[in-house]
């Protein structure tokens, strides 16, 4: 299936103010959002583009041949490398993976089909989930369960694991997805894995580390009046972006250099858009998509 954008319209009418600019897309996936600034802005202005997945990089090489675009490997958290001394006039940040990740069984994002359990989004680094799963401690697979995926059931779900591994590492979803199903029975629509599924990706992808490390990082990325639009799929994202923004932040981040965290000099354009009731009847997983927008002053 492929990959259909969230709030495309809404995120680039605040992003591209000047169709002469130079933009940074850090999150191209299957570059829908991408392909729309191309089409918008004139033929003055540029697109620079990111993505730690090497399947999109080498899609977005082969997807778009245009002499103003140009695509790289990286994570978003190393822009001040990946562009020294650059300023853009507005940065796109939407979050998360794409449906071709959780439709690709091989990568192992998805408890639907059966699949090596990797979860990596750049599988040219880091552990796996299976790395992960058949090494952590019982209270580190807790710990995260409960931290990331909000999982009420995360102790008897850490030690079922450690059960099944104590015979036979688990390198499958669908041995995780049926260890999960010995401790949690099906209610309702949402399949009992989708929390702990979700709770190990974002572990095993440092996501939240990631996104506060970019997020110091954006005041020097942007000229003056440059527009950041972030859209993201779940609260300790959208938690994460909020707090960063606030003048009376509470939460700032620990693990990470802060020195370039101005929080004078971001203004809150737009605090918190929703995808339209039509857009999540056409596209279901952009229901929890919240968008917020911000312009450096
Ligand atoms: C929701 S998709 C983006 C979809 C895209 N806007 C489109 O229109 O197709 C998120 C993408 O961001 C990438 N990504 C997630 N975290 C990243 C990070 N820390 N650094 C770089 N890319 C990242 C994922 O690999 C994925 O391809």
């Amino acid at each position: 299936m492929l990959h259909v954008p969230v709030l495309l319209e809404e995120s680039l009418d605040f992003l591209l103010h000047d169709l002469s600019g130079v933009y940074l897309d850090l999150t191209f996936g299957r570059g829908s959002h991408s392909q729309e600034i191309l089409n918008r802005i004139s033929s003055k202005g540029s697109l620079h583009a990111v993505d730690r997945d090497l399947e999109a990089v080498s899609y977005g090489k082969n997807k778009i041949k245009d002499s103003r675009f140009s695509i790289y490997h990286s994570n978003y958290s190393a822009i001040d490398s990946l562009f020294p001394q650059q300023q853009f006039d507005g940065v796109l940040l939407d979050l998360g993976v794409c449906s071709t990740h959780l439709d690709d069984s091989i990568r192992g994002f998805s408890f639907q089909s059966d699949g090596p359990l990797d979860m990596r989004m750049d599988t040219s680094s880091g552990f796996s989930a299976a790395e992960w799963l058949n090494s952590a401690s019982e209270i580190e697979i807790s710990d995260v369960l409960y931290e990331y995926g909000d999982e009420k059931a995360s102790r008897k779900i850490a030690k079922a694991i450690v059960q099944y591994r104590a015979n036979k590492l688990m390198n499958t979803t669908i041995e995780l997805t049926r260890t999960i199903e010995t401790v949690l029975k099906r209610t309702g629509k949402t399949h009992p894995a989708t929390k702990s599924f979700q709770a190990i990706r974002i572990h095993v992808n440092n996501e939240l580390h990631h996104l506060k490390m970019v997020l110091s990082k954006l005041h020097d990325a942007l000229k003056v009046g440059g527009v950041i639009v972030i859209i993201s799929f779940h609260s300790l994202e959208d938690r994460i972006v909020k707090n960063f923004f606030r003048p009376e932040v509470e939460e700032l981040p620990k693990d990470i250099p802060i020195n370039s965290y101005v929080k004078e000099t971001f203004r809150c354009i737009k605090k918190k858009i929703k995808p339209s009731s039509n857009e999540i009847k056409m596209n279901p997983r952009s229901r929890s998509a919240i968008m917020r927008v911000f312009s450096k002053l």
